[in-house]
């Protein structure tokens, strides 16, 4: 297996990477960037805890080759806020207590954004079909009740 060089941006920084173009994005941004806030769920594009955007739509970084990077722009949980602010819908998240564990929230964040630029209006039914990461601790209510929130 031959090393192929990468380029991407990394929450709005450049980035040159060299490797397994078949390496999952998620492996760069935890172990090659250190930006743990994206989590390792199960690795087969099931549950959404990995979820990162890539030029802006969301992805589930575990199932996503390098190579299916370059040249893109990648943003993780980490490169959400503006000028150290949070992000609306992390303000919402907090807003309405949503995390009990948290695992799996940084993934249903990224999730809830990239939904919300598509649906800036939702109505419930909307909210609730757009729930598709898996939660654990069964945090659902309370993730619909953030996503109304911050669509406000
Ligand atoms: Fe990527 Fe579960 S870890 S979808």
């Amino acid at each position: 297996e031959s090393a192929v060089p990468i380029t991407l941006k990394l929450n709005g920084q450049p980035r040159a990477w060299s490797g397994d173009p078949d390496q999952p994005l998620l492996w760069f941004i935890r172990d090659d960037a250190g930006l743990v806030g994206t989590k390792f769920g199960c690795g087969i594009g099931s549950c959404g805890a990995c979820t990162v955007h890539v030029d802006g739509a969301a992805q589930r970084s575990c199932v996503t080759p390098m190579a299916a990077v370059d040249g893109k722009s990648v943003t993780t949980i980490e490169g959400i806020g503006k000028d150290g602010a949070l992000h609306p819908v992390q303000q919402a998240w907090l807003d309405e207590d949503v995390a009990q564990c948290g695992y799996c929230q940084p993934g249903q964040i990224m999730a809830a954004i990239d939904f919300l630029q598509q649906n800036p209006s939702p109505d419930e039914a909307a909210i609730r079909a757009s729930i598709n990461n898996l939660c654990r601790c069964g945090t659902y209510v309370r993730i619909a009740r953030a996503i109304q929130r911050a669509a406000r």
